[in-house]
């Protein structure tokens, strides 16, 4: 095991002591990690078995590999080896793993809930996850899951999911991946109010639709943005009737989606929730929102300064919210989000729950 640097203490509950470069920084800035595969006396070591990689890095890679399978696993694995974490260089996002507990550190035994040979779902992002690979055994083009063999270290701050038994391993992976969405827009979303929400055939969005359908009750109004109405999951959440409209729209083009605002939603929308895997869309979930409305970005690509700017070029006197990936709670309310609707929790198996 490499030593930490000189002022470093041995054993940070954030993680610091794992970090090898740069100096004072904490385990998710900083750019190379420690991954020695060795429990010391405040962590957790897992093996891990898949990697639920974020929709916005996975998409990144995918494009940079014209679609190759086995070139996003090289990638995956050099990124690993030369920052002993999957911190996407290019996004900056990184995904979560389940796997199995296989050793906790001294300190940890009696406080900890978690037992050796427990399987477990990590709820920090792999950006500040210290990982070593043996070897990948399958990248699932179609959910963004990497099936691996490998060791991951959890500090004495991560929160993590025991796994749940009365659903695949695979849909609770991927469900745990986005669990902040669907907590955030239930705690934001009141009775009576408009709610758009943008990508709201994939992932994130599905969740954050049935629970802002539940929350505005008969009164209010959810408006789905994709850019394929026809999708799977865009007919899906108006069979359900999670959303009350759906627009066909690529949230890239803002001009375009201003065009059809005025008759598909004038009275503009009290919440926007932003869960896209592309750059380029702030203006436009702007644009949604009313006058002293709020706006969500739960998407990775979020850029601060294109939605600070952009805010400003069009007057709109909005509050903007940084998606944060944990909420109190989240993990249990994603899970129920999906075990209180059949039809969606059938939908998630199929599309996520396959194994590789
Ligand atoms: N804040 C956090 O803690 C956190 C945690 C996890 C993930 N994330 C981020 O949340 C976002 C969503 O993740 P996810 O797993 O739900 O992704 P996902 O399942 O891949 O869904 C992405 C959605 O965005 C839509 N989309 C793509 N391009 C679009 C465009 N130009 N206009 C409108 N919609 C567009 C997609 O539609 P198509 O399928 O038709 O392309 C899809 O509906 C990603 O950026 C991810 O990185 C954030």
């Amino acid at each position: 095991m490499i030593a930490p640097a000189p002022g470093v203490a041995k054993s940070c509950r954030y993680g610091s002591h794992r970090v090898l470069e740069p100096a004072g920084a904490l385990p998710q800035s900083a750019w190379r990690l420690d991954n020695t595969p060795a429990a010391k006396e405040n962590e957790i070591l897992c093996s891990v078995e898949s990697l639920s990689i974020d929709s916005a890095s996975f998409r990144q890679m995918r494009e940079a590999a014209n679609g190759d399978a086995r070139a996003i696993g090289e990638t995956i694995l050099e990124t690993v080896r030369t920052r002993g974490k999957q911190h996407n260089p290019i996004t900056g996002s990184g995904g979560m793993f389940v796997g199995r507990v296989a050793d906790v550190g001294a300190q940890l035994l009696d406080a900890c809930e978690v037992r050796v040979g427990d399987r477990i779902a990590s709820l920090v992002s792999l950006t500040l996850t210290p990982l070593a690979l043996e070897r990948i055994r399958g990248v699932d083009m179609a959910t963004s899951r990497v099936d691996v063999d490998g060791h991951a270290i959890l500090f004495a701050c991560a929160h993590f999911a025991r796994l749940p038994e009365d659903m695949p391993t695979n849909v609770a992976l991927a469900v745990l991946d986005v669990a902040g969405a669907p907590a955030q827009v239930r705690r934001l979303t009141a009775a009576g109010s408009t709610v758009v929400v943008i990508g709201a055939d994939g992932k994130s969005g599905l969740l954050a639709c049935a629970q802002a359908r539940e929350r505005v009750g008969s009164e209010g109004r959810v408006i789905g943005i994709a850019p394929d109405a026809s999708s799977r999951g865009a007919t899906l959440l108006r069979t359900l009737g999670l959303v009350d409209d759906f627009i066909e729209a690529d949230a890239r083009d803002a001009a375009s989606l201003l065009g059809v605002l005025p008759e598909r939603i004038p009275e503009l929308a009290d919440l926007v929730v932003n869960c896209v895997n592309v750059p380029g869309t702030e203006l436009a979930s702007i644009l949604c929102a009313r006058d002293e409305g709020t706006v969500y970005f739960f998407s990775m690509c979020t850029s601060f300064t294109a939605a600070a700017l952009g805010a400003e070029g069009v007057g709109k006197d909005v509050t903007m919210i940084v998606g944060n990936g944990f909420t109190k709670g989240h993990a249990e309310l994603a899970l129920d989000t999906l075990r209180a609707r059949r039809p969606l929790l059938d939908y998630f198996t199929e599309i996520y729950g396959a194994t590789a």
